[in-house]
C-alpha cells in the first residue's frame, strides 16, 4: 500500500477562527491593506512564512521539560552542542537567538566598508546585515539546471573573484536558495564553489537553515546520492563550509533559535566575544534552555527521510494543483514554498501599482489565506511580481492546501476586475513591513463585495 498521507497523527489542536468574506473586506481595510498588520486570529490559513511557524513533535515537547535554564554550562547546552556538531561536523558552535543574530556576528567579525560578498543569492536579512557594515553584495544565481535552480554561476563567480581580488571576504551559498524560489543547490555546485574559494583564498560560508530540505533534493536528483542517508548528505555539504549560519526556525524545527558554526578556532573566539555583547553567554546565546533542547531533537527529526518526503511533497502538491488550475507558478516546486507568478495573472496592473500586493490582498479577502508579496513593494528595483505561499512544517493537511488552491481559483475568476494599489504611507527602510496602502478605485469592495 502506498503511504500518501501525513506521516503523523494530531495530538494537540489549535482551533481556526473561520470568518466570512464580508468580514475580511473590513478587516483588510483596517489593516491598511497590508497583511503584516492583520491579527493572526483573523487569518484562516497562514502561509506568510515557514520560519518558526511549524508544529513541535511530542519528543521535542518532552525534551523541553528537561530544559536546564542555568546561565552558564547548562546540560541543555551540552545536548544542543552534540546535536549541532553531529549535523554540521563543526567543532566550534556559537548559539544565537535566530538566524540574523548570527549574520550580525559574522558581519561584525569579517566585514568592513568596501569589502565584497558574492553569493548564489543572499536572503534579505543577510544582505541587510552585510550592507550595514558597508559591504558590497554580488548575487550570481544560475537557474540553467532544472534540478538545481539554486546554484551559483561558477564562471561569473571566478570572474568576480579575479576582478575584486582581496576585497572579496566571503562567498555565501544559501541552501536552499530562498530568494530564488526555495530551489536546491547541487553538491557538485557546492564542491566547485569550495574549490574556487580555496583557489582564491576566500572563506566559504553556507547559510544552512534549509540544509535538510536541500539534502533531500540532492538524494533524489543528483547522481551518486540515492543510497546515502540525509544526515550523511547534510554532513558532506556542510563540511565544505568554513563557516555556517543557521536559523533554527526552519530545519531546526523550532519556533526560535540559531547558531554559527566553524572549525576555525580564532574566528570562533571572535564570534563568541561578539556573541556575549549582542546575543548572550556562549552556552545559551539568547535562547532558553528549553529551546536548546527542542532544537537538539528537531535538527535530527529534520533529517528523517519520511518527514522530508512528505514536506517537499506538500509543496509539490500545492504547486501541481495550482498549475492544473491554470495559476502560473515557479517550476519545479521548491523545498518550502510555492511562488505564484502574478505578472501573468494580473498583466493589466502596471508594476508601479503593485500587482503582487493586489494579489495578496485579494487572496486574503477571497479565502482568509495570508501570503507575502515578493516584487515591487518588497524590492523597489524588482523586475518581477510574485507572491510566496510558504508552508509551515507539520502544520497543515492536504485538505487545507486544497482550500488554498480553491481560494486562488476564486481570485483568478475576478482577476479582470482587480486593480492596483496606492501607497499612502511609506517608511524609510524595508517598506513592505510597515507601509499603508489603499486599493485604486475601491476595487476590493467592487470585485469581492
Ligand atoms: N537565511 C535564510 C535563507 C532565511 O530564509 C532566513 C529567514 C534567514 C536567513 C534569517 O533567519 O528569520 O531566523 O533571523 N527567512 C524567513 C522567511 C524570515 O520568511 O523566509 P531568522
Amino acid at each position: 500500500m502506498k503511504i500518501n498521507f501525513e506521516p503523523y497523527r494530531i495530538k494537540v489542536v489549535e482551533p481556526l477562527n473561520i470568518n466570512t468574506m464580508e468580514e475580511r473586506i473590513g478587516l483588510i481595510a483596517e489593516a491598511h491593506y497590508n497583511v503584516f498588520f492583520l491579527k493572526s486570529r483573523d487569518i484562516i490559513i497562514d502561509l506568510l512564512t515557514d520560519s518558526g511557524t511549524g508544529a513541535l513533535s511530542d519528543r521535542q515537547l518532552g525534551a523541553m521539560m528537561m530544559g536546564d535554564e542555568s546561565y552558564a554550562g547548562a546540560r541543555s547546552w551540552e545536548r544542543f552542542y552534540e546535536a549541532v556538531r553531529k549535523y554540521t561536523t563543526k567543532e566550534h558552535i556559537i548559539p544565537v537567538h535566530q538566524g540574523r543574530g548570527g549574520e550580525k556576528l559574522v558581519a561584525e567579525a569579517l566585514l568592513d566598508r568596501g569589502d565584497v560578498v558574492i553569493s548564489n543569492t543572499l536572503f534579505d536579512t543577510t544582505m541587510g546585515n552585510f550592507q550595514y557594515r558597508g559591504a558590497r553584495i554580488i548575487n550570481l544565481p544560475d537557474d540553467s539546471d532544472y534540478n538545481f535552480k539554486g546554484n551559483i554561476n561558477l564562471d561569473k563567480l571566478e570572474e568576480a573573484l579575479r576582478e575584486y581580488g582581496d576585497r572579496v571576504k566571503l562567498i555565501v551559498m544559501t541552501i536552499t536558495n530562498n530568494s530564488g524560489g526555495g530551489q536546491p543547490v547541487s553538491m557538485e555546485n557546492l564542491r566547485r564553489t569550495k574549490e574556487l574559494a580555496q583557489k582564491y583564498g576566500v572563506r566559504l560560508m553556507i547559510d544552512a537553515c534549509r540544509a535538510s530540505e536541500n539534502a533531500f533534493f540532492i538524494k533524489k536528483r543528483e547522481e551518486g546520492y540515492k543510497d546515502r542517508s540525509i544526515l550523511e548528505i547534510v554532513n558532506e555539504s556542510l563540511s565544505l563550509a568554513d563557516l555556517i549560519t543557521f536559523s533554527a526556525k526552519k530545519d531546526g524545527l523550532n519556533n526560535i533559535g540559531g547558531f554559527v558554526a566553524t572549525d576555525d578556532e580564532e574566528l570562533a573566539l571572535r564570534l563568541k566575544t561578539l556573541g556575549v555583547l549582542f546575543e548572550g553567554f556562549p552556552t545559551y546565546g539568547g535562547m532558553a534552555g528549553r529551546d536548546l533542547e527542542a532544537i537538539a531533537v528537531g535538527l535530527m527529526e529534520s533529517t528523517d527521510e519520511k518527514y522530508l518526503e512528505h514536506r517537499t511533497g506538500q509543496v509539490k502538491f500545492l504547486n501541481d494543483l495550482l498549475n492544473e488550475n491554470g495559476i502560473p507558478v515557479l517550476k519545479p516546486a521548491g523545498g518550502h514554498a510555492v511562488y505564484v507568478i502574478v505578472d501573468h495573472i494580473l498583466p493589466h496592473i502596471p508594476a508601479d501599482e503593485f500587482p503582487g500586493q493586489s494579489f495578496v490582498v485579494a487572496l486574503y479577502v477571497a479565502g482568509g489565506v495570508r501570503g507575502v508579496e515578493i516584487g515591487k513593494l518588497m524590492f523597489p528595483d524588482a523586475s518581477y511580481n510574485m507572491v510566496r505561499l510558504a508552508i509551515p512544517r507539520r502544520t497543515y493537511t492536504e485538505s487545507h492546501l486544497r482550500y488554498v488552491a480553491e481560494s486562488l481559483s476564486f481570485l483568478k475568476e475576478r482577476a479582470d476586475c482587480m486593480k492596483g494599489m496606492r501607497i499612502t504611507y511609506e517608511p524609510e527602510y524595508l517598506r513592505h513591513f510597515l507601509a499603508r496602502l489603499e486599493p485604486i478605485d475601491n476595487w476590493v469592495e467592487r470585485c469581492f463585495g
